[in-house]
């Protein structure tokens, strides 16, 4: 992409001027982000005025007031997306003096498409049927004014192929037509060409501020009935910034685990987009997205942005439509970095699960503690809508490598508080709320992201999910939510939850190992009760002797009190960390250590496990070091390990001390077992 990715790395430093053509928005303009229609004057040209690039269509010419004119009783209206909305038209359409009965207006996300009185009551005549309760609609479909159609955005266009979404009439926003022809449709391409392949009549706007995009997004003025030409800036579209504390944790935990290489959809969620602010230094970043957002600009202009390792369309931006401010669309007009696709095709479950590491992230009310998502009803209300996520989520759970995420803030302070406001209620329930329908089903689900971690549920029991889902929960309502999964059986009697803190995802460390695995690394972290299963394994693959020396006894399996006292800690006097080979998605626990201060001397007893392969590779050496600097930060005054005699390994381990200051170290000699003192 050399010669390509330096031309529009010159836009975004400020060459737009000279790349703008004639009759493309001055950069230095005021822009007139989401300006009500209804004041302007709505900016028809008269004929005598037209656009030169307009003059060869003149017979196609005509106002908004005589194209909305031509609108019949009981069509279906289908209206344009989003920043692309063709508000003119609309209004025309509202403002009829003669309005035609039974008219229906059908769309996916609109902006200021439904006229509001002072009260934020919707005032529109006629009925609206929508695929997403966006802001615009919100009012309308509480007043009984709209339907809100539960579907996949990707699916729209199939059902109006086949006539089951029934579509007479297109308003839509278009540039102006090129000297062949051909107008783009802009910024939002997504079922817009569905539309207009069923429309009896197709009315545009033409702007000659609508950039053109690239890709499978135009469309001849043949193609088109009638033209209305407006002089408006390109709606402008900002993500609020996350102001919650919660949201910017989400959002740096979503950024920490997607991988160099991976190929990310966006969406339209508010915490996705400020995940990408922590991809600062990741690379071959790709994007295959239903919706591109201001959010890629700092990405493409540091270099992270490549899509060199994507598999379909490498090195290209694939979206479908684009919401954000002028200065993405000034990126966009006329850029082949981008190529803007119908949804269903950006969409196709095929392209998703083949691209490589598929990144898709869902945001969500409420999750209940068997992993079912509840991500389009709020407080009784339909909210915002599932848009493509269901097509994402299942693609990126196909796709190789790929990370289909659901986040949420834990409680209902967490959205607009700091972590530390008192919160009334846990978004994670023990079960979903009767005005709470279920979005994504409990098989699909595979991360859950809140401010206090990551639980990974895919391929997990009931039992392994609560209690994965438990620990991410605000620590306000860990216990209530325990006794809950216990009382409806999710959980056992004898399992007990001692971690009532956030998980520390600070205290986590990726490890370069020594010996014969150099080269390698696995994550040393905090050891959480979801470890149980992992330890298990860990300790069925110590030899007799290990597991001798470990326990002091001839010991043939652990009970689940043993399992619990190695990982399901309380991290003020008990202390377990684990070191991690291989996935998040699939975890092998290759050692674990641990330290139980005694409050009567204020030393730790410490203890090691790791697995016979790992031996020899500096894993014992890390843990201690980094169990060392925990309990230093907790003023505790030393380590001190009973050992065997024979546990060589164990006591040069011990013996080497705890390196951050000079140690005192002492061995006290007692026949069979070997007690070291290690003072910090
Ligand atoms: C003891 C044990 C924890 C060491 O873990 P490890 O990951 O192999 O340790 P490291 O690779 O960090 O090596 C630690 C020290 O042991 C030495 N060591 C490692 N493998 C050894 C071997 N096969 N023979 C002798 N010394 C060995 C290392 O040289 C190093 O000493 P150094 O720092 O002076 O070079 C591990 O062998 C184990 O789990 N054993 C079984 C369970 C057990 O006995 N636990 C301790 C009970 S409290």
């Amino acid at each position: 992409m050399g010669s390509e990715s330096g031309s529009w790395l010159s836009k975004l430093a400020g060459g737009v001027k000279a790349a703008l053509g004639a009759g493309q928005a001055s950069p230095d303009a005021d822009p007139a982000p989401n300006a009500d229609p209804s004041a302007a004057s709505i900016g028809v040209e008269p004929h005598a005025h037209l656009h030169p690039q307009l003059r060869a269509h003149h017979a196609k010419v005509c106002t908004a007031a005589e194209a909305a004119g031509r609108v019949q009783p009981g069509d279906h209206v289908f209206v344009g997306t989003a920043c692309a909305t063709p508000r003119v038209l609309v209004t025309a359409l509202e403002r009829l003096d003669l309005r035609p009965a039974d008219v229906e207006l059908v769309h996916f996300l609109t902006d200021h498409a439904v006229p509001h009185d002072m009260a934020g009551q919707a005032t529109t005549h006629y009925r609206h049927r929508s695929f997403f309760v966006g802001h615009d609609i919100r009012a309308a479909v509480k007043q009984g004014l709209a339907d809100y159609v539960p579907l996949s955005i990707a699916r729209v266009p199939g059902l109006m192929a086949i006539g089951r979404i029934a579509v007479d009439v297109a308003f839509i926003q278009v540039s102006l037509p090129d000297e062949f022809g051909y107008v783009s449709l802009g910024v939002s391409v997504d079922v817009i060409p569905a539309a207009v392949a069923k429309a009896r009549l197709v009315v545009a706007e033409v702007n000659p501020h609508m950039p053109r995009s690239m890709g499978d997004s135009t469309l001849h003025v043949d193609q088109i009935h009638a033209l209305v030409p407006v002089d408006t800036p390109v709606i402008e579209y900002q993500h609020p910034p996350a102001d919650a504390q919660a949201m910017e944790q989400i959002a740096r935990y979503i950024g920490g685990i997607i991988e160099d290489g991976s190929t990310l959809q966006i969406g339209l969620g508010r915490v996705t987009n400020e995940a990408l602010k922590h991809l600062v230094d990741r690379q071959d970043i790709g994007i295959h997205s239903d919706v591109v957002t201001d959010a890629i600009i700092p990405l493409l202009e540091r270099g992270i942005l490549t899509g060199r390792r994507k598999t379909h369309q490498p090195g290209k931006i694939v979206t479908s439509f684009a919401m954000g401010s002028r200065r993405l669309y000034e990126l966009i007009d006329r850029n082949p970095l981008f190529s803007f696709q119908p949804i269903e095709v950006v969409c196709d479950p095929a392209t998703l699960a083949s691209q490589h590491k598929m990144v898709s992230v869902t945001q969500a009310w409420a999750v209940d503690l068997t992993g079912q998502v509840c991500a389009d009803q709020f407080g009784g209300d339909f909210y915002a809508g599932l848009a493509a996520q269901g097509e994402f989520l299942r693609g990126a759970s196909r796709s190789p490598g790929g990370k289909p995420i659901i986040c949420l803030a834990s409680t209902n302070a967490g959205t607009h508080g700091s972590t530390t406001d008192k919160p009334t209620e846990s978004r994670i329930r023990p079960q979903l709320l009767p005005s709470e329908g279920v979005t994504v089903a409990r098989t699909d689900v595979h991360y859950v992201i809140t401010e206090f971690g990551i639980a990974y549920l895919f391929g997990k029991s009931i039992r392994e999910r609560a209690l994965a889902l438990i620990e991410v929960a605000h620590p306000h309502f860990r216990a209530e939510l325990f006794a809950q999964a216990q009382a409806l059986g999710y959980i056992g009697a004898e399992q007990t939850l001692k971690n009532m803190r956030a998980y520390p995802v600070e205290d986590e460390l990726t490890l370069k190992l020594k010996g014969n695995r150099a080269g390698q690394t696995v994550l040393m972290r905090p050891a959480s009760s979801g470890d149980g299963d992992g330890i298990r394994d860990l300790f069925h693959r110590l030899s007799d002797r290990d597991r001798y020396t470990r326990f002091f006894r001839k010991i043939r399996g652990l009970s689940n009190r043993d399992v619990q006292r190695l990982c399901n800690l309380n991290f003020e006097n008990e202390v377990a960390f684990v070191a991690v080979s291989g996935s998040r998605e699939n975890p092998q626990i290759v050692a674990q250590s641990c330290y139980f201060i005694d409050p009567g001397t204020n030393l730790a007893e410490t203890a090691f496990m790791v697995h016979p392969d790992w031996q020899g590779c500096g894993l014992g050496s890390a843990l201690q070091l980094r169990m060392a600097q925990h309990a230093q930060g907790r003023g505790v005054r030393g380590f001190v390990a009973e050992i065997m005699a024979s546990n060589e390994q164990m006591i040069r381990l011990a013996r080497s001390g705890v390196a951050a200051g000079p140690a005192k170290v002492t061995v006290e000699n007692s026949g069979s077992t070997v007690r070291v003192t290690a003072l910090f």
